[in-house]
């Protein structure tokens, strides 16, 4: 079998984090036995510059019939001021491959470094925020003039049971704990979302279910982070509570998602951006990149090779040379080797 996967390298320090992660795959197949196709298109920023489109048309078929989509970061201040962002390629991206549910995993990857908070407070972190993607204050109606700006944040029952239902599933093979995010004490649109997860909760009596206003829920996360084990909210909530999130686990340049809808095929990014302060230094810290390749496996049925990349970067992290944004040196290019390398070890191990 080889899997079909298209990489959209992206802007900034997208296409240094993907090299580095197609490095990792590289060793990963060989190693473990698959084979995949990588295409790489034009997306984003450079899609704009190219073809005058952030996502263009010949992108989109691409990216239908393919297995995986794995996407470096877009966006730059060079395109901030067009009519055309890189931004809005991205979200037709997820429209177009209809992944409503984006799952953000949050764990203390490592112990050597990197939270800023105190570590008894940062220690045992292990939570997935679950995002919806598709829907909400993203997708809802938008006016824009001189005189004013509109944005509508606006969901169904079936909307809103979908990802609730990836929620429940989720915290059901884990610890077993659901949180939901929303702000009920003012939206409509979260008096209704709160309603259909109460509802949904019936089916999954052996989950325990909690509800969290969103202001409040950024206080939790800093204060007791360790508590929570999966997160459900609308689509900018978990735009906003997955940076903070992010952070308190370790760094931004670790935070690996998946997007996924009903079938394949599911779009892996990192939570992060473009890091235009950054691009072109070297200094980008491609693990979120290379994690997110991971799931992508994982969801593949490629489960060995995706517990080797994990385990690997695991160590690497807090035995090995780190990038700048973790207190060490290393380079993109040197952290990215050395995950490859000991991906290809684990494989030997396994193999013996
Ligand atoms: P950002 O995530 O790019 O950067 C925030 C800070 O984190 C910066 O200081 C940056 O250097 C650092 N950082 C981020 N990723 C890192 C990594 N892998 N290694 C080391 N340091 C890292 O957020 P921003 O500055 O608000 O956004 C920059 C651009 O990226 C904007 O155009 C934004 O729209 C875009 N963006 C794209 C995506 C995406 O494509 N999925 C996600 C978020 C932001
Ligand atoms: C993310 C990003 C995107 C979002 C932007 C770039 C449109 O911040 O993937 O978290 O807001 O979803
Ligand atoms: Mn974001």
């Amino acid at each position: 079998m080889t899997y079909k996967i298209a990489v959209l390298p992206g802007d900034g320090i997208g296409p240094e984090t993907i090299r580095e992660t197609l490095r990792v795959l590289d060793i990963a197949a060989r190693a473990f036995g698959f084979s995949y196709e990588a295409d790489h298109y034009p997306f984003g920023g450079n899609a704009i510059d190219t073809h005058g489109d952030p996502f263009p048309a010949h992108v989109r078929t691409a990216v239908k019939r393919a297995d995986a989509v794995l996407k470096g970061a877009v966006g730059g201040p060079q395109w901030d001021a067009g009519d055309v962002r890189p931004e809005m390629g991205l979200l037709a991206l997820r429209a177009e491959l209809e992944v409503f549910a984006n799952v953000r995993p949050v764990r203390r990857w490592t112990t050597r470094t990197s939270s800023p908070l105190k570590p008894e407070l940062a220690e045992g972190i292990d939570m997935v925020i679950i995002r919806e993607l598709t829907g909400g204050l993203y997708f809802g109606p938008k006016e824009l003039d001189d005189d004013h700006g509109l944005d509508t944040c606006a969901y169904t029952r079936p909307e809103v049971e979908r990802i609730a239902r990836r929620g429940f599933e989720l915290a059901r093979q884990r610890r077993g704990k659901l949180c939901s995010v929303d702000k009920q004490n003012v939206l409509s649109s979260s008096k209704h979302w709160r309603a259909v997860v109460l509802d949904v909760a019936r089916d999954y009596p052996d989950v325990e279910v909690t509800h969290q206003l969103v202001d409040s829920m950024a206080m939790k996360l800093v204060e007791q982070p360790a508590a929570y084990d999966v997160i459900v909210t609308e689509n900018m909530f978990g735009d906003i509570l997955s940076d903070l999130a992010a952070s308190v686990g370790g760094g931004i340049g670790l935070a690996p998602s998946s997007s996924l809808g009903a079938g394949r095929p599911g779009l892996y990014e990192a939570i992060h951006g473009s890091a235009p302060d950054i691009a072109g230094t070297g200094q980008a810290n491609p693990t979120a990149t290379i994690l997110s390749a991971s799931m992508m496996l994982r969801d593949l049925g490629e489960t060995a090779a995706a517990d080797a990349i994990e385990s690997s970067v695991i160590r690497l992290l807090d035995e090995g040379p780190v990038t700048p944004d973790l207190g060490g040196s290393a380079t993109t290019d040197e952290f990215g080797s050395a995950v490859a390398r000991a991906v290809q070890t684990a494989a030997e191990v396994i193999s013996r």
